[in-house]
């Protein structure tokens, strides 16, 4: 499911990048700039985040 479409990020790129040891929203910012342009994704990523870095 796209998650950022100013993008085209998807929840699988999102999840993959948290993987591979993204922590924090500056990171998957930096990495697949999810959140840099309209910000709508912000709310969805940060769901992601917050429930990968539970699981870790
Ligand atoms: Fe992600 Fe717009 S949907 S910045």
């Amino acid at each position: 499911m796209y998650i950022c479409l100013c993008h085209g990020v998807t929840d699988k790129k999102i999840e993959q990048a948290i993987d591979e040891g993204a922590t924090t929203m500056r990171e998957l910012s930096k990495e697949l700039n999810v959140g840099s342009q309209c910000g709508k994704c912000c709310g969805c990523t940060k769901k992601i985040l917050n429930r990968k870095l539970i699981q870790i």
